[in-house]
């Protein structure tokens, strides 16, 4: 359901549109198909969507502000439904993007690609982890260190917590079972951010742009299953 909804809504995402329209199409959608959205009040966030924009990380609240030309923008959209929950973002351009905006939203796709191929039994976390950092770092971008992934089930947000850097064949065991939100946050300059007076907005310190994806996935014994892959309509 999570990425169901997210689907209809990636569909609004264009010039001019509002973020605050875009979050009231998400929760107005997710509760007539019987969901809760999981971030509204979740230490008192105000909405159902994180929408970020350009060097905005995570965490943006959805607001008057209007979706322009150029900009690349985070939808990151949570979901409870019978007692389970789901996480999911994805990064998507709004009209013509640069290039190198472009570069790093395939990048950040492709690190939690890379970061879910080492998510099977047998392996450590540190491998998921290290994976997705390896990848960043020979793209010529860097990795969100202060915010993680994390286990999720009948909590939003379990243990254990998913660094996307990390050291390989370290860490927890992966066993058959486990459900992981994998959610790379890759800048395209330095690592570090800081966040607004708002209490919330996660912004880049250098001003330069970052990308965000993120899937619920559970463990197998063979390919991770992808609970929250896009279904291509
Ligand atoms: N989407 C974040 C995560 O992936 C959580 C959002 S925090 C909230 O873990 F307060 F906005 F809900
Ligand atoms: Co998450």
């Amino acid at each position: 359901m999570t990425s169901e909804v997210l689907n209809e809504v990636l569909k609004l995402v264009e010039p001019g549109v509002k973020t605050e329209d875009i979050d009231r199409f998400a929760e107005d959608l997710l509760r007539r198909k019987g969901g809760t959205p999981a971030f509204k009040g979740y230490h008192g966030y105000p909405k159902s969507v994180c929408i970020s924009i350009n060097e905005e990380v995570v965490h943006g609240i959805p607001g008057n502000r209007k979706l322009c030309d150029g900009d690349i923008v985070s939808l990151d959209f949570g979901v409870l439904l019978d007692g389970f929950y789901g996480d999911m973002a994805v990064t998507v351009p709004v009209g013509n993007v640069s290039e190198s905006k472009k570069k790093l939203m395939e990048a950040t796709q492709k690190a939690l690609d890379v970061g879910i191929a080492q998510a099977v039994a047998g392996n450590r976390l540190g491998d998921i982890s290290h994976a997705v950092e390896q990848y960043v770092l020979q793209e010529g971008f860097s990795v969100v260190r202060d915010y993680v992934g994390h286990g999720i089930g009948r909590q939003m947000h379990e243990d254990p917590q998913i660094p996307n850097f990390g050291i390989p064949n370290s860490g927890p065991l992966l066993k058959s079972g486990m459900v992981f939100a994998i959610e790379p946050m890759v800048n395209m300059g330095s690592y570090q951010v800081k966040t607004l007076s708002d209490g919330w907005t996660v912004v880049t310190k250098d001003g330069k742009p970052s990308a965000h994806f993120e899937h619920t996935i559970v463990i197998t014994k063979d390919e991770p299953e992808v609970i929250t892959c896009l279904k291509k309509i």
